[in-house]
Order: C-alpha cells, then structure tokens, then sequence
C-alpha cells in the first residue's frame, strides 16, 4: 500500500486517518496534460468534460462547475432569490456551510431535528410549516419572526439519501425551494418509490455538490450547482464568472463572484470521477467488513442506508448505547491514542456562537445522535489488515 495513494504512513506507526484521497486514475495523466497545453486556469477543455460527465453520471439535465460545495449552495440561494429577513430551514445536523450561506444571502437559518438517518426530519418540518407558520397568498410566513419562509435545504447527511418524497410534497404544498445539499451524496440515489432511479441532487430546484479532500471523489477543492432548470443553469454559470454581461467591454450589470473552477481542479475531478463507481463498491464492502464485526458487539450499531435508496458509503457511522457506554469524547480520546483518526459528528449548528439566536424547532435526535454516534476510517485504501 502506498502511503501517496491511501495517506497511510507506513513504518512502527501505522497512522489511519479518517478519510483520505485515492488518486489511482487518470490524476496524473490529464495534470499533465493541463501543464502541457497551459489550460491551467478557470476556463478549459476538463471544466467542459468534466460538467458534462458530472451530468451525465447524476442525470441532471445541466451541471455547473465552480470552487467548492460552499460556493455551489450560496449560488443556489443567489440564483433562487432569498434576500435579507427572509428564512430557510436547514438541519441543525450538517458541517456549517449550509447554513453559512444563508448568511452570506442575509437571510436567518431556522434550525431542524434529524431522522434516524442523520437528515432533516421531514416530519417536523411540516409539523413547523403547519404549527408555526400561516400561508398568506401563497407565502409562507413564520408567525414568531413575521418572515417569509422561501426554503428548505435537506442535506443527505453522510451519502444517506434523505426522504426527498415527504420533502418535496412540503415544498409544494407551502410554497418552498428546494436546495438540495449533495455536498457528500454523490453516487447516492434512491431505488425504489417516486424518484426510483434518480440520483441525490437532482430532485429539488437546485443541487450541489462538494469536491473538497474528504469526499469521496475529489478535485482538490471544487463544487458543482446542478439543475434541471436551464435559466438556473445560466444563472449560476454567470454569477459565478463575475457577472460579465459584456466580457470584452468589462460591462457588469449586477455583483457577481469569482467562484469559477479551475481546469487543473477539474482534470483531477474528472479522474476521480471516472473510478466513483469503484470506489462506491470498495466503500461498500468495507463498511460490510466493519458491519458485521460491530453489530456483534453490545450496544453498538452501524447507521445503515434507508430502504428505498443506494447510499455511497461515504463516512461509517458507529452509534453507541446503552448506559454503560462511555461518552463520545472519551471514546474517541482511546481510539486516538492508537493513531486511529475517528470523529465525532458536526456540533449542532443552533448552538453554535453565530447561530444562538437562531430559531430552532423541537430539536432532540439531533442531540441524542451528536451524544452517541462516532465516524471511523473509511478511505477507500484501507484494507481489511487496518481495520
Ligand atoms: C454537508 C456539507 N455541505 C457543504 C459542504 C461544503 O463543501 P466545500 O468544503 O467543498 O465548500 C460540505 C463539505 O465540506 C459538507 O459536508
């Protein structure tokens, strides 16, 4: 095993990180090719390849690429409009991107309890729309805050698709965007019911996705908004160059971002891409490895994909119960001490020190979960031998 493919240092110490790169493909082979043609930078022929094969593989009809998953979600909420004093509901369980954007638009999270698979709790959403929340000409308005409620961003938490049919018929019924957070998701999709046969991502308004190191394809760093929208698509193709409506002339009639990807990141991509399916398979069978190993044990269960989807195995998730159990930050301070990198989930978002102030609605498996679940090594380099 080569530590620049698997991150593994090899020697006494073996060190096993949570969850590093492969770069077994083509990585090399198109870098160079971009080195030796000088298409290094933000426009180039792996940035067209690599949108189209993204399309492609996820079905959707248009993909853009752009820096990262972080700037893919904050050109959905640009393209889709949500302005200051407007809000979102988000899951208070999700890396702290999602809700960032709603920030970076001005407008106020309102954090949601997740479901036994991590992600948003379409339950309680609706229960919040209905309860909380009065339709007035087909605008949905928060009682407390008297604000209009214009989205709702679901997160497939970890590559567990989330419940896209309870979500979308909400979004309909209340007047919602849907963005969808797919930042982990790639590969996931659902196999049975409604959306049989279609990839996370594509279902809402808008996706995106993230390429960032930890994923399980990356471009280095990199993102992609997907839409079956094509007015959307060149929104965000144009946001997210500037805004250039005159490019020769330098003529720019709204604020636009340099948020563009770059063709070298994208040549990685598009490498990574072209192994997913392996990888997704290698991932699957070591999470069975770890699996049937962990249920063995008292008190312990691994979070399994929901019934109707395929998951892309992305991050093991180990829960842990029982009163005897020792607490998450324990258990990980042991398994560091053998060099195994292991980690606990995202710290709720509704108590982080930006979001406080935030409203949040009947928060409590969030908690239970962010108390009892710890995520292990999961690189696709890692054999039986490590685990
Ligand atoms: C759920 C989620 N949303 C958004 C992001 C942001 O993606 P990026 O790091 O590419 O900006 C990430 C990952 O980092 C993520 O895990």
């Amino acid at each position: 095993m080569s530590s620049r493919k698997t991150g593994v240092k090899m020697g006494k110490v073996r060190h096993l990180p949570l969850s590093v790169p492969y770069l077994g493909g083509n990585e090399e082979k198109y870098l160079v090719e971009c080195v030796k043609t000088g298409w290094v930078s933000s426009v180039g022929p792996f940035v067209d390849r690599f949108e189209k094969a993204v399309s492609g593989y996820c079905g959707a009809e248009h993909a853009v690429a752009v820096s990262a998953g972080t700037t893919a979600l904050h050109t959905a909420l640009l393209i889709l409009g949500i302005k200051e004093d407007e809000e979102v509901l988000v899951p208070t369980l999700t890396f702290i991107a999602t809700v960032n954007v709603v920030k970076y638009v001005g407008a106020h999270p309102v954090f949601m309890d997740c479901d036994d698979h991590l992600n948003i709790d379409p339950l309680k959403v609706r229960e919040f729309c209905e309860k909380k929340c009065v339709l007035r000409k087909g605008k949905l308005v928060n009682r407390r805050t008297g604000r209009r409620v214009r989205a709702v961003i679901p997160v497939h938490a970890l590559g567990f698709p989330a419940d896209m049919e309870k979500i979308m018929d909400l979004a309909e019924e209340f007047g919602l965007y849907v963005i969808e957070d797919a930042a982990e998701s790639i590969g996931s999709r659902y196999i049975s019911g409604r959306y049989a046969g279609k990839h996370t991502g594509t279902i809402g308004h808008i996706g995106c996705y993230s390429f960032n190191g930890n994923k399980i394809i990356t471009s280095g760093g990199g993102g992609m908004v997907v839409t079956s929208d094509g007015e959307y698509a060149r929104a965000a193709r144009y946001l997210s160059n500037q805004a250039k409506d005159a490019p020769v002339y330098f003529l720019h009639h709204n604020v636009g971002y340099n948020y563009r990807m770059t063709n070298l990141q994208a040549a990685v991509g598009l490498a990574q891409l072209e192994q997913l399916d392996g990888f997704i398979r290698t991932k699957r069978e070591n999470f069975e490895y770890y699996r049937k190993r962990i249920e063995k044990m008292a008190g312990l269960r691994m979070i399994i994909e929901p019934a109707n989807s395929f998951w892309n195995a992305w991050y093991y998730s180990v829960v842990f119960s029982g009163t005897k159990c020792p607490g998450v930050g324990e258990i990980i301070e042991a398994i560091s001490k053998e060099d195994i990198q292991v980690r606990p989930l995202w710290n709720l978002n509704h108590t982080q020190r930006p979001y406080m102030r935030e409203q949040k609605y009947r928060i409590k498996k969030a908690v239970e979960y962010f108390n009892s679940v710890i995520n292990v090594p999961c690189s696709i380099g890692i054999k039986p031998a490590d685990k």
